[in-house]
C-alpha cells in the first residue's frame, strides 16, 4: 500500500512538474484528488486495511495529498504568472513611437486668397457686405446706371435666366443694395465679396470667379483717400516694392474711373511674357462713385461723396502664387491644390 502511494506521488509530481497549461494542471488534479481520483481511491479502501496499519498509510496519504495540492497550487501559480507576462508582452504598446498622421482638410487657394483680401480691408476699416448671385437686372445694371440698351453691357456677357433676372455679372449690385438700405446714413465702408459669373472661357477668364468688391461713401470723400486705401491694400498684399499706376478708364458707375497696375511681380518691372513685356499687370477697376448711382440708391450727391472699386481674387491668386492658367484652380487635381 506504501508502495502504491509512493508510485502515486512520484508520477503525479512529475506531470505537474510538466504540466503547461492551467487546463492541465486541473485535469491532474481530477485524475489523482476528484471524488473519482486515485488517490482519494486509495484512502477510500483503507477501510480494508488491518487496523494496525491504517494510521501509517492514512498519514502518508494524507501528507502526499497535501503534497500534491501545494505543488498543484504553486504550479498553477506560476503559470499564469507566466501567462500573464506572455500577454502583457504580446500586447505591449510602443508609446515612443510617432502617431500615425490625421490627414485634415485644408482651404483652396482661391479662399486662402480671398482670406487674405478680407483680412486686409477689415483691417482698414471696412465691413463685409453679401447679396445674391441671382441677381436682378435691376440691381446688376440700372442702379448702377447701366441703362438697358446701354453699350456697356457688352463688355460683361451675361447669364440671363428671365428678361430681367440673370447671375450676377460683378459685385457692384451689392453697393446698389446696401446704399439703399442704409440710407441716408453715412459713413458705408465696406467690401462685399462673392461669385460672380460671366460667359467667358478661357487661360485668364472662367464662367465662375469672384470679386471683391469696395465702398466707401460719407462726407468729402476724395480720389486721394480712394488712391491710399488701393495703395496700403495692394502693398500688404503683395509687398512694400510693388509699385502702383493709375490709368483714366471708364465703367458706367464712375466717374472719374481709373484702372489700377501694379509692377509685374514675375519681372519687378523689366518686362517678361506674364505681363506682356510692358512691365505691367492690371489689378482692379476703380472710381468715384457716379452721381447718378449716389441718388439713385438714396443719397444727396452734393451732400456725399464716394469711392469704389472692384478687384479679381483669382487674378490677385495668380499674381500672388505665380499661376499662369487660372483653369488649374477649378480643375480640383489634388498634385496642383496640395502645392499651396
Ligand atoms: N464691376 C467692375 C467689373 O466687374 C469692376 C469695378 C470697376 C467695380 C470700378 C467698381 C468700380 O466698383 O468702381 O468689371
Amino acid at each position: 500500500m506504501l508502495a502504491t502511494i509512493a508510485a502515486i506521488r512520484e508520477v503525479a509530481l512529475a506531470r505537474v512538474a510538466a504540466a503547461t497549461s492551467s487546463e492541465e494542471l486541473e485535469a491532474i488534479r481530477v485524475q489523482y484528488l476528484g471524488k473519482k481520483g486515485e488517490l482519494t481511491g486509495v484512502l477510500r479502501g483503507m477501510g480494508k486495511l488491518p487496523p494496525e496499519e491504517r494510521p501509517r498509510v492514512g498519514q502518508m496519504a494524507n501528507q502526499v495529498r497535501e503534497e500534491l495540492e501545494r505543488a498543484l497550487q504553486e504550479a498553477k501559480e506560476d503559470l499564469s504568472r507566466r501567462e500573464q507576462a506572455e500577454r502583457l508582452r504580446a500586447e505591449a504598446i510602443d508609446v515612443t513611437l510617432p502617431g500615425r498622421p490625421v490627414s485634415r482638410g485644408y482651404r483652396h487657394p482661391l479662399y486662402q486668397t480671398l482670406n487674405e483680401i478680407k483680412a486686409i480691408f477689415m483691417g482698414l476699416g471696412f465691413d463685409v457686405a453679401e447679396g445674391p448671385e441671382v441677381e436682378s437686372d435691376y440691381y446688376n445694371f440700372e442702379a448702377l446706371n447701366l441703362p438697358k440698351e446701354h453699350p456697356a453691357r457688352d463688355m460683361q456677357d451675361s447669364f440671363y435666366i428671365t428678361e430681367d433676372v440673370l447671375l450676377r455679372t460683378h459685385t457692384s449690385p451689392v453697393q446698389a443694395r446696401v446704399m439703399e438700405a442704409r440710407r441716408p446714413q453715412v459713413p458705408i465702408r465696406i467690401i462685399a465679396p462673392g461669385k460672380v459669373y460671366r460667359r467667358d472661357d478661357d487661360a485668364t477668364h472662367s464662367p465662375m470667379f469672384f470679386q471683391v468688391e469696395g465702398l466707401l461713401v460719407d462726407k468729402r470723400v476724395t480720389f486721394g483717400e480712394l488712391k491710399g486705401t488701393l495703395m496700403a491694400f495692394i502693398k500688404q498684399m503683395f509687398g512694400d516694392q510693388v509699385r502702383v499706376r493709375f490709368r483714366p478708364s471708364y465703367f458706367p458707375f464712375t466717374e472719374p474711373s481709373a484702372e489700377v497696375d501694379m509692377s509685374c511681380v514675375m519681372c519687378g518691372g523689366s518686362g517678361c511674357r506674364v505681363c506682356g513685356h510692358s512691365g505691367w499687370l492690371e489689378i482692379l477697376g476703380c472710381g468715384m462713385v457716379h452721381p447718378r448711382v449716389l441718388s439713385m440708391s438714396g443719397y444727396d450727391p452734393e451732400e456725399v461723396s464716394g469711392f469704389a472699386f472692384g478687384l479679381g481674387v483669382d487674378r490677385v491668386a495668380m499674381l500672388k502664387y505665380g499661376v499662369d492658367d487660372l483653369r488649374l484652380f477649378y480643375e480640383n487635381d489634388l498634385r496642383f491644390l496640395r502645392q499651396f
